[in-house]
C-alpha cells in the first residue's frame, strides 16, 4: 500500500508475510553499547556515478560555450530520482524536508553540469543541522542523505558512522583528540552524524573536555568538506542554545532542517507502511481502534513520533501471537497476520494515561 493512500492498510489480511525492504545505506554505529573499535563501516551498494565531483574521475574535455549538455540525462544516470522516489515512497509527510533534499539534489547536479563548461564551481559545504523530537525521522533522513550525496559523486563512500559525545569525549586528559579523531578517520568520505551534538558542549564546565571534541571538527569541517559532511541531530532549543555558544560551528552549517511532529493521520500512515513491511495488516475495526489509540497516545508522556507507532505495533504483535496461542483450533494466513481490535485494546494507553504509558 502506498503511503499517499492515506489511512492505515487493508481491511483484510495482508497476503504476503514478508515485505522485503529496500535496502537502506549502510549505519556504522558507535553509540551504545558497540565498542567503537568493532563497529562495521560499509560502503553504499551503488557504484559511484561517473559524472562525479572527485578529481580522481576521468575529466571529461570542457565544453565550448554554445554546447549544450543533457540535464535529464544526467538525473537519470545519477539515480537521483530513484533515492528521491524511495524516499517519497517510504517516508510519510516530511515535505519541507523532502523539499530541501531535492534541492540539494539539484544543485549538484546543476553544478556537475557547470564544470562541464569549465566553470570551476566552490565546492557547495553541505553540513547540516537536522532538529526535532524524538522518532521524527532525522537518522532515517541522514542515511538517506549519504546515498543520495554519494551517488550524486559529492562522497566517496556514502556511509554514516553515528556518534553521541561519548564516542567523541574522552574522561582524561589527552584522550579527546585521538577519540575524536578517529571516528573522524572513520566517517571520511561519508556522513558523520553527531546525534544530541549540543551535549558535546557543557556551560556550567568551561574546562570540559567536549570543547576540545568541538575544535577538532571545527577544523575537519572547514578543511575537508570535500571528503566528510557533518549533520548535527537534537531537540532545536537545545541546537538554539549550542550554537548561541559555538558561533563557529553555526557558520559552518549549511542547510538548517527541522523535522516537523506528525500529525495523527500521518502516524496512522506511517503504521500502514510498518505492518506492511513485516506483513501484517489491521482489520477494518483494528484501523479504527488504532487511530483513537494514536488520538490518545500523541499527548500522553514520552510520545515519541514514529518510533511510539513502531513499538505499539511491536506489542500489538506480541498481544496477538498471545492471543493465537490461547485459541483452540487450527489458524489460517488471515488470522496469523491480521491485527484485531483485541491486540490494541489491552494498552494502557487506553487507560487515560494511567501508570507507566508505553513508550
Ligand atoms: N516519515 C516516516 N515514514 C515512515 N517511517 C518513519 C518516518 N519517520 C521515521 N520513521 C521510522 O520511525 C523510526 C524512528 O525514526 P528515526 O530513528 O529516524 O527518528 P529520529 O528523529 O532519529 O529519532 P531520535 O531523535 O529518537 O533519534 C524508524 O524506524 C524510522 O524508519
Ligand atoms: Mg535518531
Amino acid at each position: 500500500m502506498s503511503p499517499a493512500s492515506g489511512w492505515i492498510g487493508p481491511s483484510g489480511p495482508t497476503a504476503r508475510l514478508v515485505t522485503p525492504r529496500t535496502p537502506t545505506p549502510p549505519i556504522a554505529r558507535l553509540a551504545g553499547d558497540t565498542p567503537a573499535s568493532e563497529a562495521t563501516v560499509t560502503t553504499a551498494a551503488n557504484p559511484r556515478v561517473s559524472f562525479g565531483f572527485r578529481s580522481d574521475d576521468t575529466e571529461p574535455e570542457v565544453l565550448s560555450a554554445d554546447a549544450v549538455v543533457d540535464l535529464a540525462a544526467a538525473r537519470h544516470d545519477s539515480g537521483i530520482d530513484d533515492v528521491l522516489g524511495r524516499l517519497d515512497a517510504e517516508l510519510v509527510g516530511l515535505e519541507p524536508v523532502k523539499t530541501r533534499i531535492a534541492e540539494i539534489a539539484a544543485l549538484l547536479l546543476v553544478d556537475r553540469m557547470r564544470a562541464r563548461f569549465g566553470i570551476d564551481a566552490v565546492q557547495p559545504t553541505l553540513h547540516m543541522c537536522f532538529t526535532g523530537n524524538p522518532g521524527t525521522g532525522k537518522t532515517t533522513v541522514a542515511l538517506r542523505m549519504a546515498d543520495l550525496l554519494h551517488r550524486l559523486g559529492y562522497l566517496r563512500r556514502g556511509h554514516l558512522v553515528s556518534v553521541t559525545r561519548d564516542d567523541l569525549v574522552g574522561e582524561y586528559v589527552g584522550h579527546t583528540a585521538p577519540k575524536t579523531k578517529e571516528v573522524i578517520k572513520r566517517a571520511m568520505g561519508g556522513v558523520l552524524f553527531i546525534d544530541e551534538a549540543y551535549y558535546l558542549y557543557k556551560v556550567e564546565n568551561e574546562r570540559d573536555y567536549g570543547s576540545e571534541a568541538i575544535e577538532i571538527l571545527l577544523q575537519v569541517m572547514e578543511n575537508n568538506r570535500d571528503d566528510l559532511v557533518v549533520i548535527l541531530a537534537g531537540y532545536a532549543d537545545k541546537m538554539d542554545q549550542f550554537f548561541s555558544a559555538n558561533p563557529g560551528m553555526q557558520s559552518r552549517i549549511a542547510h538548517h532542517i527541522s523535522f516537523p511532529d506528525y500529525t495523527v493521520d500521518e502516524l496512522g500512515q506511517i503504521a500502514a507502511l510498518m505492518s506492511e513491511a513485516m506483513g501484517y495488516g489491521f482489520s477494518e475495526e483494528a484501523a479504527s481502534v488504532f487511530g483513537d489509540y494514536l488520538r490518545l497516545r500523541v499527548d500522553q508522556p514520552w510520545f515519541a513520533n514514529a518510533r511510539s507507532v513502531r513499538n505499539a505495533l511491536e506489542r500489538a504483535r506480541l498481544r496477538h501471537a498471545r492471543r493465537l496461542l490461547a485459541q483452540p483450533g487450527a489458524v489460517g494466513l488471515a488470522e496469523l497476520s491480521t491485527i484485531e481490535p483485541a491486540d490494541l485494546l489491552s494498552s494502557r494507553v487506553f487507560d487515560g494515561g494511567e501508570g507507566q504509558v508505553p513508550r
